[in-house]
């Protein structure tokens, strides 16, 4: 959007109203994917039920969906749980259903006051049905809304998403010669949104997890020793701010470099 939209709700004189003016807004990454990792390291390093690093995540999840619609991001993919996510306890997994039904109950108004248009992706057919109804919701609520997109990844995993992009073109009739990397991504859970620019992780892990695996085939990788439930707006514009900087070649070479040849 606007250096004024995002200073609308930054304390002046703040360290994050300096990291503010800094951010170039001709180019800023069309989209963005989190990772947030280390909820339960959190939690441990507190003593706490590793529930606990959960349910501080979601204000974690607040500032980076507000930041974002306020920087004028396209799409936001906030990775809330994987495939393999079900080996949790069960209890740690109905807790993360629930605070997901419950943000979205209590977030409706802010997604929508912000112009945010909420979606799910990964396997959601294997999804509770009261979860499923939550998400229904919260999709319907804000179909009408032209802003950001906000996806939640729910039972994703990025594998299982390129056998279920595979299986649509197939059961599409796609004869093999009219498959090319540009209609397979039609069948994909992201089909006409743009491949991520900027991949975020939080607590210092080097993995990717699993995560959009097709569509990060160029995004820039940053990477935090931040836990999830201490990311803040100060760490999306740092991460937005180290992406401004990179030098993206998309395995081509430099302008200079081809000048030189
Ligand atoms: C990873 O931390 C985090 C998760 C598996 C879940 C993230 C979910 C939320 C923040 C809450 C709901 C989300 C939304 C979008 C409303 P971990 O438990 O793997 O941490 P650890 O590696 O330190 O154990």
């Amino acid at each position: 959007m606007s250096l004024e939209q995002i200073l609308e709700g930054i304390p002046r004189g703040s360290a994050d109203e300096a990291l503010a003016r800094e951010v170039n807004f001709e180019t800023l990454p069309a989209h963005i994917a989190v990772i947030m990792d280390g909820n339960g390291r959190w939690a441990a390093q507190r003593h706490l039920p590793r529930v606990e690093g959960h349910r501080a995540g979601i204000e974690s999840v607040r500032a980076v969906v507000e930041t974002s619609a306020r920087l004028g991001i396209r799409v936001l993919t906030l990775y809330a749980f994987s495939v393999e996510n079900w080996k949790r306890p069960a209890a740690e997994v109905g807790m993360l259903m629930t605070l997901l039904k419950r943000y979205l109950r209590l977030e409706l108004d802010t997604l929508n006051r912000n112009n945010i248009r909420f979606a799910v992706i990964g396997r959601t057919d294997e999804l509770a049905p009261d979860v499923l109804d939550e998400l229904a919701a919260g999709q319907e609520a804000t179909a009408q809304n032209t802003g950001m997109l906000f996806n939640i990844a729910l039972n994703y995993g990025g594998r299982a998403e390129i056998v279920d992009a595979a299986r649509r073109a197939i059961e599409a009739g796609v004869a093999p010669a009219e498959l090319d990397e540009r209609r397979f991504s039609e069948f994909l859970y992201t089909a006409g949104q743009p491949d991520p620019d900027l991949l975020i992780r939080t607590s210092g892990e080097m993995r990717v997890s699993n995560f959009l695996l097709w569509q990060i085939a160029y995004a820039e990788i940053w990477v935090t020793d931040t836990l999830w439930p201490d990311f803040r707006r100060r760490h999306l514009l740092e991460a937005v701010l180290a992406y401004q900087k990179r030098d993206r070649r998309y395995g081509g070479i430099k302008p200079a470099a081809a000048l030189s040849r």
